[in-house]
């Protein structure tokens, strides 16, 4: 199994091109589902979880064709309408081909998501609103089946709580319902208002994305376009708390510096220089001490909870004792045992965690658990005195393009065992 080697301690210098953001091209290839005319993605990133989920729509009946970060897709007939639990076992956001396939082909048979590292996740907000829609649900053998033979109908839909890939899967729904959708409650994220701009692209209309409250008239048909993917936001806030932890200074390429706003806030309040270039480009550093800053994950536009666990690692390092309060997943706190192996002092107490700051973090071996719990093993193993081992890196293959490259680019000592 594939480890990284870290060996901590180096500033990082230099520049970093961010790549294109995960959790928009997610559903905009699951979008392309929606029309037979072929579509263009552009700035796809080579993450793994983009490779199964093209994997998933071949199965479907998508031909692709690659070439470097562009990707035509056309999917001139659905075959199957079903996601096999082979898949989507290895991959939750599958589920966002459940609301494309019901709207195209009437019928959508996916296997049920199971629970994962950070929670149960389920997805009964997203079949809830498809039932609102007109869809008929059901589940049998472990797979959701969702039919509406006579097309499904525009109708409102308020979200009991809100939900990020629910928002995505219930708007691309809707552009082909007949008449009016409304969505209540509705995610706010830059990756859904990335996926509202590119259905509008393909002749849907949809008002209101970025906001609470989204609007969907319902249209015939949906036509192919060409779109390009918004930057990853999660992927840039990695590198700036890396920046601020080792004392380096990066500057990030390529991306939005309005999606980063609460991590930008709460960089500066503990300590780092962080300076917006221009509409694309953001310089951060730090010279003083790290100060103990406090975070609550929020929805959009609040603090995310994909860069919590990256926030506790540089809290580690920080003069004090700080808090990370986590409401959006009931256990997302799998870094805190390895962090802990790394000499780390962290207690937790329900959704809380304190983390006594001021300790340098010695290396050691540790295990990664998910995705953003993987990258603040990074971020502290880059901090710490002596090398680090990282087991499971496919965790972090699955939503990072190319880390140690982009890492040891700007001067880490980080490389790839088996
Ligand atoms: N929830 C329900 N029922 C539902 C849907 C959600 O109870 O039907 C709950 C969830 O269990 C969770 C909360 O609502 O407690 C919010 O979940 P949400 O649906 O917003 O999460 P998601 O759409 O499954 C996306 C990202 C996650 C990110 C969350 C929160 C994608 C593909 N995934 O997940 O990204 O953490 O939103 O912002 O967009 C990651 O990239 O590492 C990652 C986990």
């Amino acid at each position: 199994m594939k480890k990284l080697e870290i060996e901590g301690g180096r500033k990082l210098q230099g520049s970093i091109r961010i790549s294109g953001a995960k959790n928009a091209a997610l559903p905009a290839l699951a979008a392309t589902l929606l029309t037979d005319e072929p579509m263009v993605l552009e700035r796809i990133p080579a993450v793994a979880d983009l490779k199964t989920m093209e994997g998933l729509l071949q199965s479907l009946g998508a031909e692709l064709e690659s070439e470097g970060e562009r990707r035509t897709i056309v999917t001139r007939e659905i075959g199957t309408a079903e996601a096999p639990y082979e898949l989507v076992k290895t991959m939750r956001a599958s589920s966002l081909v459940l609301g494309p396939l019901v709207a195209r082909t009437g019928r959508a048979r996916v296997s049920v998501p199971g629970g994962c590292a950070i929670g149960a996740r389920p997805i009964n907000l997203h079949l809830a609103g498809l039932e609102k829609l007109g869809a008929t649900v059901r589940q049998e053998a472990g797979y959701i089946e969702a039919l509406a033979p006579l097309g499904l109908q525009g109708a409102t839909v308020a979200f009991q709580r809100i939900t990020v890939t629910g928002t995505e899967d219930l708007m691309m729904a809707a552009t082909l319902a007949k008449g009016e959708t409304i969505l209540e409650n509705a995610a706010r994220e830059p990756e859904v208002v990335d996926l509202a701009a590119m259905l509008n692209a393909m002749g849907a209309r949809i008002e209101g994305a970025g906001q609470s409250t989204i609007r969907i008239q319902g249209v015939e048909r949906l036509h192919g376009a060409t779109h390009r993917i918004i930057a990853d936001r999660i992927e840039a806030g990695t590198f700036l708390i890396a920046a601020a932890l080792t004392g380096g200074e990066l500057t990030l390429e390529d991306v939005n510096p309005e999606h980063l706003g609460a991590v930008i806030a709460k960089l500066r309040q503990a300590g780092a220089e962080v300076e917006v270039l221009n509409g694309t480009a953001i310089r951060v550093s730090r010279q003083g001490e790290i100060r103990p800053v406090d975070v609550t994950t929020e929805e959009h536009p609040g603090f995310p909870t994909d860069m919590q666990a990256q926030w506790m690692a540089l809290m580690t390092a920080a003069s004090g004792d700080s808090h990370v309060v986590e409401t959006i997943f009931e256990n997302r706190f799998m870094h805190v045992a390895e962090l802990t192996r790394m000499g780390a002092e962290i207690e937790l107490a329900g959704n809380c965690a304190t983390i006594r700051g001021g300790k340098r973090l010695s290396g050691a071996t540790v295990m990664a658990s998910d995705l953003r719990a993987s990258a603040c093993l990074v971020l502290a193993a880059l901090a710490a005195e002596g090398t680090t081992v990282i087991d499971r890196v496919y965790h972090l293959d699955r939503g990072y393009e190319r880390l140690e490259e982009k890492l040891a680019g700007v001067g880490a000592a980080v490389r790839r065992i088996d």
